[in-house]
């Protein structure tokens, strides 16, 4: 199995990590959940830590041929059409994408102004739907629970597995979300686990509980045996208790409104209205 090189960047903000994967024998890159500033109380959006990202596939002459999402975020605005102008590549996330914009639209109640066909992106993967990048081959698992588009991005030896994991002394990330389950997520990260033990592990999030400093790079095996909500001997019932308990307790995240508008449209603003401003909604006593 190919073994690609990771460079990861992490955008202290939303406390996300990004990724670049290379073919090691070859140019071809793929960038992982990048991230687009975005000031909330301004409503202004800015591309610092993309520029990051970009100046490092330069540097190094890298091309992009994949832009992926490993879901719909609701804590960051995705930064994937700015680096898609920047450095080519297509944008591919789950076929999933198609019930969170349909549960959004609803939600948002957006009517004719949202497609809910996943058009807005570039490619959307089926169920272990393979690829490449250069020469090291990619597999797409899907791995809902934490959102119904969630997967993982298997490539060579390294899974990305968005929020469908986190570090093993952190568990799992929320599953409270319209379109997140529970049960769903424990079944995924069974299949996560039928990956070798010693497969790289790369997550989305850390906030460094008790004070740790932050971690984004894990193994199979680690997690099997060290997760703190579904690993070693821990049951399905167990892990739902413990998470739906958690969850009742967790406020919902700062950029959630801004951030599934338009990550939902694959990073793009809504429509511009009549005075070529584009405006969010917010839904009052929804949330
Ligand atoms: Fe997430």
């Amino acid at each position: 199995m190919l073994k690609p090189e990771v460079k990861a960047f992490h955008h202290a903000d939303t406390g996300t990590f990004s990724y670049v994967v290379r073919d090691t024998g070859g140019r071809a890159a793929a960038v992982i959940d990048p991230v687009l500033d975005y000031d909330p109380a301004a409503a202004r959006t800015s591309t610092e830590s993309a520029d990051r990202i970009a100046a490092f596939v330069r540097d190094n002459g890298l091309e992009v041929v994949w832009i992926l999402e490993t879901h719909a975020h609701a804590d960051h605005l995705t930064a994937a059409p700015y680096l898609k102008e920047c450095l080519g590549g297509t944008i591919g996330i789950g076929s999933g994408i198609t019930r969170v914009q349909s549960t959004f639209r609803d939600v948002l109640n957006l009517g004719d102004a949202l497609t809910i066909d996943g058009s807005q992106f570039d490619h959307l993967f089926g169920n272990d739907e393979t690829f490449a990048i250069g020469a090291v081959e990619a597999r797409a698992i899907p791995t809902p629970g934490h959102t119904s588009d969630s997967l993982t991005y298997l490539i060579g030896d390294a899974a990305f597995v968005g929020d469908s994991l986190f570090m093993p002394d952190a568990g799992t990330a929320r599953c409270d979300f319209p379109g997140g389950d529970a049960h769903v997520l424990w079944r995924s990260t069974r299949r996560l686990f039928e990956l070798p033990d010693e497969t790289r592990l790369f997550i989305c999030h850390d906030y460094g509980p008790g004070g740790r400093e932050v971690r984004c790079e894990t193994t199979v095996g680690a997690q099997k045996r060290r997760n703190i909500h579904v690993g070693g001997d821990r049951t399905e019932g167990e892990f739902v208790k413990t998470r739906t308990e958690r969850d009742a307790t967790l406020g919902m995240p700062r950029l959630i409104l801004p951030a599934i508008q338009i990550n939902i449209r694959a990073g793009r603003a809504p429509e511009p209205e009549g005075n070529g401003v584009s405006y969010l909604k917010i839904p009052l006593n929804q949330f």
